[in-house]
């Protein structure tokens, strides 16, 4: 277990030496940072899939758990190119060597727990990282520490930009797509098939701006077994030829 030399009032005094991925650990001190922070919760935020950062109230880093340190050690050339900094240097590191020309703001937005929590989304190297910013306090309410934990979104958010480029195309395409789920019900349909189904309202059993949400089984005389086919590959031959008329 790594210590940490601390200053009368329970700050971090030394800045951690190159070869140290260490969490950094509680003092042999009463009443200080680590021993309330970091003491009886390190090794239940080891534990976590998370990551977590700690830093005290000058924001000094206090505190890294384990999947912290490792997503850190894989970032060593982010951390090395960027900030001049190696993972094993972290523990002990002012915050603010992080965080640019933004440090005036973020620092006196972490001053005050008022201002948290604290949601928003910040860019690593090539890592989009959802950030979660949360004051921590001691049994009588004083704001001891900042806790920081964050998950990594890229692939979250590549996900979603292809599934709204989709949902763009759909929308923009001149043929008709509705699309049902797997119990019939009708969860979507393009401007294209609105426009069609509203020339042929007339004909339809509801208006065509009340047919989200409906069962396909509301166009079929024999209904049930419209549905049924619907999951069968071999009637979707005919129901190419249904798509064609409707
Ligand atoms: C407990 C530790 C930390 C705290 C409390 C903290 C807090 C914050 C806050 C409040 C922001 C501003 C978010 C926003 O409003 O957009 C921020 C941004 C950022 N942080 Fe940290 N941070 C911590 C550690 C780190 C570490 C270890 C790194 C890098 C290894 C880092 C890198 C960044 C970057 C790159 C930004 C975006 C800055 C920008 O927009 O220019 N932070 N952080
Ligand atoms: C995703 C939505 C829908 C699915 C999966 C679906 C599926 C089917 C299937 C499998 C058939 C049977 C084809 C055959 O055996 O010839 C069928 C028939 C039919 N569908 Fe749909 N349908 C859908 C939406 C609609 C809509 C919106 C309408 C009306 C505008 C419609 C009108 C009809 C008609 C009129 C028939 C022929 C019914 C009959 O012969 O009794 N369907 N559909």
């Amino acid at each position: 277990m790594q210590k940490v030399r601390t200053d009368n009032q329970g700050r971090s005094a030394t800045r951690r030496g190159a070869n140290q991925v260490q969490p950094l650990r509680v003092p042999n001190k009463k009443n200080t940072v680590e021993d309330t922070v970091v003491g009886r919760l390190g090794s239940a935020l080891d534990a976590l899939g998370t990551k977590v950062f700690l830093a005290d109230r000058d924001l000094n880093v206090i505190f890294m758990n384990k999947k912290a340190r490792q997503v850190m050690e894989s970032l060593n050339g982010v951390l090395q190119s960027k900030f001049g900094i190696t993972a094993a240097q972290l523990g002990g590191t002012n915050i603010d060597h992080f965080h640019g020309s933004r440090v005036a703001d973020i620092r006196r937005r972490l001053s005050d727990d008022k201002n948290l929590p604290i949601r928003s989304e910040i860019r690593l190297g090539d890592l989009i990282l959802d950030l979660n910013v949360n004051a921590v306090s001691d049994e009588v309410g004083n704001f001891t520490a900042i806790a920081v934990n964050w998950e990594e979104i890229a692939e979250k958010k590549r996900l979603e930009f292809e599934a709204s480029r989709a949902q763009s195309m759909l929308e923009n395409a001149p043929i008709n797509v509705i699309m049902a789920d797997r119990d019939f019900v009708i969860r979507y349909l393009n401007p294209a098939s609105l426009k069609t189904l509203k020339s042929i309202e007339h004909l339809l059993p509801v208006r065509a701006d009340q047919i989200l949400g409906q069962s396909i089984d509301i166009f079929h005389k024999k209904s049930r077994s419209s549905a049924q086919d619907a999951g069968r590959p071999e009637q979707s031959a005919a129901h190419r030829q249904h798509q064609a008329r409707c």
